[in-house]
């Protein structure tokens, strides 16, 4: 009663658990920081580029891969695609997605991560392989049973009074049991399968072998920075493969959560003792699926809320703590009949180191204050351009001194050359995706999706102003210490947020619909000009 070490309200949990998560009292927790430290070091040298003999399993990748490619070269020499660029792409890509396919789970996994890439990659590339998602076939139960009897070292019926052989969910690295405790607890069981890590990991050395050879072939692939996403890609698979990582992760965002006070968030408390490398029980939640906009309505759920939480709460997360959910899609979250936003899934964590955060930091300010050389600077300290950059030649080469052109008002031709040109300097200027960015921008994309679903009528600009006001009436003190600056001075300016969004400066309201019509018309026009080539 009332005592502080029996209470786990230093996390962002659901208000009556099954079970108190005491912090000192967690069994797998004090492991955890060893374990990610092992993992990452075994990554960054699995994947070394230098010290690659892609063996066996590389062979199996680069026929598979290689036949897909020559299957398309074929087709495309006989004049197949009629010159049609995206007819081509499609072609290229289903061929792809099939080779991913039979490539398993690590495959199946950078599919999935490209998937939700939407303006990184080709947009054939990001269509094709959405269709990937969770058609993996399902475990059998007797291979659960003998990975949950190994790993928790007690026969199942011993743990469980009730286990549903039918899984909730399979994915590529792990599914989902509902099950009941002998103690009456209602929990989920997410089961890793028991192969997945040892060909993740051969595939990882394939895959850092083969990332750089990418890059002078296809000179947009440079821009992806195909290195950085297999690094990246890396880093954050080997937490999946440890769900005492992923459980300790779950620990550390509903303590950062709780530390920013953003309460319409829950995460499921993972149980005290019952997390090993390869089982992770926690609390069941139930909820709206993320797109049920009619299930929630009905709810009386302000969807138009729910959106605005989630933007405020992404942000915080990183630009506060450094730490953000990396992973954001609808499978990942739950809308709990309260209308609070469960997260699930915290196998990939976004994590940037302090300096990286604090350029993050400085792109936020000076983009909110139309300070375009501030924000180039922030991008080069983010590593999206090299050290050395001369920011007044790339503010020039970039036209990014003289006023937003809108894009509406260009002809096809002129948005086509104006895209290639743009691609040209960057790739001259050497400037590449930031590997701590692209969980950001992959969150983006969900966010970009979400609102189109959840809150088409949202105005974007006053919700930007809401936001920026909203934080710096919150951490003004820590922007001023950590950025040297006075955040009473900061003044906002849409005009590089409406630059963004190709806007021309006078326009004061912008709804997420008006924003997409805008969108399809720009696409279709340069579709209209490269189509007739
Ligand atoms: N705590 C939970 N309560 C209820 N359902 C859950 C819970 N955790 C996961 N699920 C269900 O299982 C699915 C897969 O879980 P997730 O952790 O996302 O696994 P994966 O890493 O394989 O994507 C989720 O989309 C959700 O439907
Ligand atoms: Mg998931």
């Amino acid at each position: 009663m009332g005592n502080v070490h029996e209470s786990d309200d230093w996390g962002m949990f659901t208000a009556d658990g099954p079970w108190v998560l005491v912090r000192d009292r967690i069994a797998w927790l004090p492991d955890a920081p060893r374990l990610r430290a092992e993992a990452l070091d075994e990554m960054r040298s699995a994947t070394q580029p230098s010290r690659l003999p892609p063996g066996a399993r590389g062979a199996v990748v680069a026929g598979r891969l290689g036949s897909a490619l020559a299957a398309w070269q074929w087709r495309k020499r006989l004049g197949r695609f009629d010159e049609d660029a995206a007819a081509s792409r499609a072609d290229l890509s289903r061929r792809l997605r099939l080779a991913a396919e039979a490539l398993g789970p690590t495959y199946i996994k950078l599919a999935q991560i490209i998937s939700a890439g939407e303006g990184l990659f080709p947009p054939e590339l990001v269509g094709e392989f959405r269709l990937c998602r969770d058609q993996v076939p399902s475990e059998t139960i007797n291979t659960v049973r003998r990975t949950v009897e190994e790993d928790l070292g007690q026969r199942l019926d011993d743990v469980f009074s009730a286990f549903d052989e039918v899984p909730l969910a399979a994915a590529s690295i792990a599914q989902v049991h509902a099950a009941v405790l002998h103690s009456g607890e209602s929990v989920v069981v997410k089961v890793q399968r028991p192969t997945v890590a040892r060909r993740v990991r051969d595939d990882l050395r394939v895959m850092a072998w083969l990332a750089p050879r990418l890059v002078g072939r296809i000179n947009i692939a440079s821009l992806a920075n195909p290195p950085a996403l297999v690094e990246l890609f890396a880093e954050t698979i080997v937490e999946e493969l440890d769900f005492r990582i992923e459980a300790a992760n779950m620990v550390e965002l509903a303590g950062v959560l709780r530390s920013l006070d953003l309460d319409r968030y829950v995460v499921p408390r993972p149980h005290p003792t019952l997390v090993t490398r390869r089982v992770l029980v926690m609390e069941r939640l139930s909820g709206f699926k993320f797109d049920d906009v009619k299930g929630m309505q009905s709810a009386g759920i302000d969807t138009e809320e729910v959106i605005r939480n989630g933007m405020v709460a992404f942000m915080e997360g990183a630009l506060i703590h450094g730490v953000f959910h990396g992973d954001l899609h609808g499978g990942n979250l739950f809308v709990l009949a309260d209308g609070r936003t469960a997260l699930l899934d915290f196998g990939i964590i976004g994590r940037l180191s302090d300096a990286r955060r604090m350029a993050f930091m400085r792109l936020m300010v000076s983009a909110a204050t139309n300070d375009v050389r501030g924000q180039v600077a922030a991008l080069r300290d983010l590593g999206a351009l090299p050290a050395d950059t001369d920011l007044d030649a790339v503010i020039s080469d970039l036209g990014l001194d003289r006023p937003a052109i809108d894009p509406t008002t260009l002809t096809g031709e002129q948005l086509v050359a104006e895209v290639q040109r743009l691609v040209r300097a960057l790739l001259a200027y050497g400037a590449k995706v930031p590997k701590e960015l692209m969980l950001y921008v992959k969150n983006l994309m969900f966010l970009d999706g979400a609102i189109a679903t959840l809150a088409p009528d949202l105005d974007l600009l006053a919700e930007i102003s809401h936001i920026s006001l909203t934080f710096t009436a919150r951490h003004g003190a820590q922007l001023g210490t950590e950025l040297g600056i006075d955040p009473t001075g900061l003044a906002l300016d849409l005009t590089s947020v409406k630059a963004g969004f190709g806007v021309d400066a006078e326009v004061e309201r912008l709804t997420y619909r008006e924003l997409q019509e805008r969108r399809r018309l720009i696409q279709r026009r340069m579709q209209g000009r490269i189509g007739r080539r």
